[in-house]
């Protein structure tokens, strides 16, 4: 989006103010499609946790994709946003029964991560298909906080445990329907994801009741010019390939699933910001801004990278800044950047926020959560209020003391 576009939506909307772009979203989801096109039966289910604003699931459920949920509570916002539960895939982690029996009940595909609550669903449900994940012990991912298929981490079944997995499955009578795996985020090598992937499929042949492989996600997206990225592209051309020759080995055409998040709606995505104030030090130039880690914490909790560009005066002199918040924390959004000129109340965009940015925003500080919109067809909708002091005493209850 053009910078006299985001200037006069954070004229109409006020600031702090995230946008998103629906073409955006939609070119992403069509390049992985078209990177697959190869594969007979591809299903693209939405990591809801990047982003559950219920106008972009809705945007996605319009595209055909589906979710991958791991709350209750996004399952409830998918089904609110207008998807039918077989396209809703539940893959939670370390959860309730009772929560996996509620998921249940509304008839989502389940997707079991530890050997107890396999025999627990074996026991109560044998009649319904459900799907394994798996840990495929590989290490891949753009940071250790988001490195989730090695060893030591506690995500899925550990592929030294298949022999346990298939004594539950002899004892119980319950169909294994798919397996699944998800390593990490960030992730740009391809041959992490092959390597993973083969073991993927030879977890596969240890059942013959198989009818989808769930990928998971990790793909890696660009935060600046230049930057690296998976090649999604390339990637498709070899893993197609790869499953689709499996299929014939296994003798059946299999379903092929992707969940990504980061991918479709990361780009999409920029957090408008207004300078409060400009802030010479003996060693710094700090810019003040009217936001903080309470509404984008990657860069602070992942050391994530996001670009930032003066929208107010894109075309100044060029000087070195360091962007923080107004949170009583360090939260520098960006140290030592080369930025075009900027004063006080200019507006800064930071960008590629459409992804696990506020959707783990907070209200620390007592801060408001800021509005959301999004540019669909050309028109600007607002598709989030701004959070109002009410919203943040809704549910505390005042006792008489
Ligand atoms: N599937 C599963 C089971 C996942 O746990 C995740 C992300 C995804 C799919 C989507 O991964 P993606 O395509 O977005 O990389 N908050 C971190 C990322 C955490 C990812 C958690 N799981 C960040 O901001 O970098």
């Amino acid at each position: 989006m053009n910078n006299q576009s985001l200037l006069r939506l954070a004229e109409k909307y006020g600031s702090p103010l995230y946008v998103y772009d629906a073409q955006k979203i939609e070119a992403q989801y069509n390049r992985m499609k078209n990177a697959f096109s190869t594969v007979k039966q591809l299903k693209i289910n939405y990591a809801v946790k990047a982003n559950s604003n219920i106008s972009i699931l809705k945007l996605l459920n319009n595209l055909n994709a589906g979710v991958d949920c791991v709350s209750i509570q996004e399952v409830k916002l998918a089904i609110e946003s207008g998807f039918n539960v077989k396209d809703i895939f539940f893959t939670p982690s370390g959860i309730s029964f009772e929560e996996m029996e509620d998921a249940n009940a509304l008839g989502v595909q389940i997707t079991l991560d530890s050997l107890s609550v396999l025999k627990k669903f074996g026991n109560k449900y044998p009649n319904t298909p459900a799907c394994l994940r798996i840990n495929p012990h590989v290490m891949a991912g753009g940071n250790h906080k988001i490195s989730v298929g090695h060893i030591d981490s506690k995500f899925g079944i550990s592929i030294h445990q298949i022999e346990s997995v298939k004594n539950i499955v002899n004892e119980t009578g319950l169909k294994i329907n798919g397996i699944h795996m998800h390593t990490g985020s960030d992730i740009y090598n391809i041959e992490a994801f092959l390597n993973a992937t083969e073991i993927l499929l030879n977890t596969v042949k240890e059942f013959d009741s198989i009818e989808f492989v769930d990928f998971g996600s990790g793909f890696k997206v660009p935060y600046k010019e230049g930057d690296i990225e998976t090649n999604i592209e390339e990637m498709g051309e070899t893993l197609s390939k790869r499953f689709n020759d499996f299929c014939v080995e296994y003798g059946r055409d299999l379903t092929l699933i992707f969940e990504p998040g980061k991918f479709l709606v990361s780009a999409s995505g920029s957090l408008i910001v207004k300078v409060n104030v400009v802030k010479p030090t003996p060693n710094i130039l700090f810019i003040g801004v009217d936001s903080g880690l309470n509404h984008l914490i990657r860069p602070m909790m992942y050391d994530a990278y996001h670009h930032i560009t003066n929208i107010s005066n894109p075309d100044g002199d060029e000087k070195i800044y360091d962007i923080v918040g107004y949170i009583c924390e360090n939260d520098t959004f960006g140290s030592n950047r080369s930025i075009s000129k900027i004063s006080e109340n200019d507006l800064l965009c930071i960008h590629n926020a459409g992804a696990y940015s506020f959707s783990m925003a907070s209200n620390y500080n007592s801060r408001y959560r800021p509005a959301e919109v999004l540019v669909y067809k050309g028109e600007d909708y607002l598709i989030r209020k701004r959070e109002t002091f009410d919203d943040l005493l809704k549910n505390q209850i005042i006792i008489d003391l």
